[in-house]
């Protein structure tokens, strides 16, 4: 069975055929194309995504971006479709984005008299590992960490992801841009403050390590012990960057000098690899996990992957993290996590509709989502 993914919940236009492999059933799912059209361009100028560009854009993109994704999947066997399914990502992200790939799949799914599944996005980020490394040895801790999310899950039995903690403010991935920008270093954030640490001091700036062990206020049957905050660290490096700006006599918008910079990059990558890892590495010692995956945009981080693998072979548990263009989003793993979630039974109706917060094993759904 072949199948097609859609994927337009931000900043990047995504289609993918991806096939199960029948023969291998530790690695269930090949991608046989995986195009991915990225706005970032377009954002950079705003120094940040614009949801409404983003959402026009994709309209302009996504016809041209699954028909070529087709394309290169090459021809089906003889007698067959080109693809039997349609994965399209439902949500969370922008709903206006959302809405366009979502009604593009249901149009195709309509026309060609294909069925549809809708997919969590997060579950795409997870089933990147599968798709990527093979089935992982369950139970696992996966950390799901991009611009929008930081969110931990242990997945059980294939498919059965239940969220264990997730960040109460900033994402890891909004933590880079912010500081990034206020560094006057551009848009996005996490690659050139990746590349500027490899020079820096990461003890030079004291900065905090925030720990969270209360629950959250506005959810209180979240118990929290896993959950993260990066707002405040932000904040600290704000705070360092306005003395440094007094003690230097540089005005308020003046770069810091270029050591200062590599060093306050280098420490503020030295925390949040160490929170993230932390987090990841407690919850799957204290659960028993069999592995630990890393998935979403901010896993491309040099340091985040280095000190993983580190700390697995530490704690004897194989690391599971996806190459850079199955990272950041792309529709070749919204195909997998439709696949897995079809062999599971699940349908769509055309009835669905986007949801900018769409939950996924979250405890706290019912309390956040009155119906
Ligand atoms: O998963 P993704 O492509 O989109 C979202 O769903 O958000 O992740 C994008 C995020 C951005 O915040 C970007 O700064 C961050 O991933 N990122 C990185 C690196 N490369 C991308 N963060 C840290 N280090 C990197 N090398
Ligand atoms: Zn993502």
């Amino acid at each position: 069975m072949r199948v097609l993914g859609i994927e337009t919940s931000c900043d990047e236009t995504s289609a993918a055929i991806v096939e199960e492999s029948g023969d291998d059933a530790a690695r269930p799912w090949r991608a046989r194309s995986n195009v991915v059209a990225s706005q970032v361009d377009i954002h950079r100028s705003w120094g940040g995504i614009v949801p409404e560009l983003s959402a026009r854009q994709h309209i302009r993109d996504i016809c041209g971006v699954v028909e070529r994704a087709v394309d290169d999947a090459g021809p089906p066997a003889a007698g067959e479709r080109p693809y039997d399914l349609i994965a399209v990502t439902q949500g969370p992200g922008l709903v206006g984005s959302l809405l366009v790939g979502l009604s593009f799949a249901k149009s195709l799914a309509w026309a060609h008299g294909v069925p549809f599944v809708p997919v969590h996005h997060l579950a795409g980020h997870i089933e990147s590992l599968v798709l990527e490394g093979g089935e992982m040895p369950l139970p696992a801790v996966v950390l799901v960490v991009s611009g929008g999310h930081t969110s931990l899950y242990r997945v059980e039995a294939p498919g059965a992801y239940e969220r264990l903690g997730r960040t109460r403010d900033d994402a890891a991935g909004e933590a880079y841009d912010k500081v990034a920008k206020l560094l006057g270093l551009g848009y996005p954030g996490g690659p050139v403050i990746d590349r500027l640490s490899a020079d820096g001091n990461d003890r030079a700036v004291a900065l905090p390590k925030t720990r969270l062990t209360h629950p959250d206020r506005n959810a209180p049957e979240l118990p929290g012990r896993r959950d993260f905050s990066f707002s405040g660290l932000k904040t600290s490096v704000a705070r360092h960057v306005a003395l440094r700006r007094t003690a230097l006599g540089l005005g308020a918008e003046a770069p810091l000098p270029p050591s200062e910079i590599r060093d306050l990059c280098a420490s503020f990558q030295r925390v949040v690899v160490g929170s993230l890892l932390d987090a990841l590495f407690d919850a799957a010692v204290a659960l028993g996990a069999r592995s630990v995956g890393i998935a979403g945009g901010v896993s491309a981080n040099s340091r985040l992957r280095r000190d993983a693998v580190a700390r697995g072979a530490a704690v004897g548990l194989p690391v599971f993290v996806p190459h850079l263009s199955l990272s950041t989003d792309n529709a070749a793993m919204i195909a997998a996590a439709g696949l897995r979630a079809f062999r599971a039974g699940r349908r769509g109706d055309w009835g669905v509709n986007a949801d900018p917060s769409l939950p996924l094993g979250d405890a706290g759904a019912a309390f956040r989502r009155p119906r």
